[in-house]
């Protein structure tokens, strides 16, 4: 077979590049990163940053997991410090055997580990309007994914024994904002988790240590973080953050409520806002996509401005609710022009421009932003965002 010589580095090798093998530094009992490697969350400047946002830098990410450290955050209160000995999971309402269960018990029950995407709502809502954003970090980075271990909430339901009627569960935070959230029973007899663990260890304090609960495919606002208490109920709370938050105004004035999937998606994170490509030749174009629906079946690329896609690479194992991280080979010429990802799920839906995502949703809608997002590249190099 021959080989084809792909890549056009450089540097030749030559003497005096190898250091010495100096002696380092101890074993240390938890690991950190390189100290050359800057990449942090961006937090949106807020009066109270108790009750902010920062995002996931995503352009920094390789894969589809996000470090614990860099999973985007989005409270209401601040982040509580739970001792896990003291905390106490109630499950009360519509139900035989109200519970009250100890972070201990939970962990000894029957667990499962997946790997799911966590999405805010509100992702990407910049995108309605003027798309100011710079970057891809700050334009899409209120969205993560990890691998979450706990038990399925199924499982606690059979042991307290729901009562006929009953429709909704209510999830409350332990949090300084108390954030309810309704859920329909349904979902939580599916696939939703009682997480304690996060990418291989506990929950990180700003992810709900010692307990979230995590619903895969639904707005973020739901994976109900710091969780003690659920009750069983046969109708929703109508509670503050289901109300004056995480609805979608619509065109005609009238709001969506209870939108809980957030839809396929996908952005290109190279080349994205704010990067320079050196200069003419070839390049790995790569970015993430996810679905609430489920799986990712296909991502189309196109690097003229949309008159041609292409279909991407999807990284293997595409996973149902997860990120899947595309690629392709792609051959700049150095000259102007714009380029977009879209996804398709399994589900044969498939991802909108943002023409006709707002013909029907308007401009005013805040949540579920799911438009193609593109980048210009200039002819000198620089990625910016292409303005509405
Ligand atoms: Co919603």
């Amino acid at each position: 077979m021959k080989r084809r010589r792909v890549l056009q580095l450089g540097a030749v090798l030559g003497g005096g590049l190898l250091r010495a093998g100096e002696l380092g530094r101890p074993l240390g009992p938890y690991g950190e990163r390189s100290p050359f490697e800057k990449a942090v969350r961006w937090r949106r400047e807020s009066k109270t940053p108790e009750a902010g946002s920062s995002f996931t830098p995503l352009a920094d990410s390789y894969g589809i997991l996000t470090p614990s450290a860099l999973h985007y955050e989005r409270h209401h209160g601040g982040v509580p410090a739970i001792d896990p000995a003291r905390h106490r999971l109630i499950l009360q309402g519509m139900v035989e055997r109200p519970l009250i269960l100890t972070v201990g018990e939970i962990k000894r029950l029957p667990s499962v580990s997946r790997i799911y995407v966590v999405e805010c709502g509100g992702n990407s809502g910049g995108e309605w309007g003027a798309k100011t954003a710079p970057d891809v970090q700050r334009s899409h980075g209120l969205v993560s994914c990890s691998e979450w271990t706990g038990v399925p909430l199924k499982l606690l339901f059979e042991e307290v024994g729901v009562r006929a009627g009953a429709s909704w569960i209510i999830a409350e935070g332990a949090d300084a904002g108390r954030v309810q959230r309704s859920i329909p029973i349904a979902k939580a007899m599916d696939d939703m988790l009682l997480a304690y663990g996060q990418n291989g260890e506990a929950l990180r304090p700003e992810q709900g240590y010692p307990l979230r609960l995590i619903v895969p495919g639904w707005e973020g606002a739901t994976h109900i973080k710091w969780l003690q208490r659920i009750v069983v109920a046969d109708q929703p709370y109508q509670s503050r953050d289901e109300t004056s938050k995480y609805t979608d105004l619509m065109p005609d004035g009238k709001a969506r409520q209870f939108t809980f999937v957030m839809e396929a998606k996908s952005v290109v994170t190279f080349p994205s806002g704010g990067q320079t490509l050196p200069g003419p030749g070839l390049y790995e174009l790569t970015g993430l996509a996810w679905s609430g629906r489920g799986r990712i079946e296909r991502v189309e690329v196109t690097s003229d401005g949309g008159r041609s896609w292409q279909a991407a690479q999807l990284q293997e194992p595409r996973l149902r609710l997860a990120w899947v991280r595309f690629r392709l080979p792609w051959r700049w010429d150095g000259k102007e022009t714009v380029i977009a990802s879209r996804s398709i799920d399994e589900t044969g839906y498939v991802q909108p421009s943002r023409e006709a995502l707002t013909a029907v949703r308007g401009t005013n809608s805040g949540f579920h932003y799911n438009g193609i997002k593109l980048w210009k590249v200039g002819a000198d190099g620089r990625v910016t965002n292409v303005e509405a």
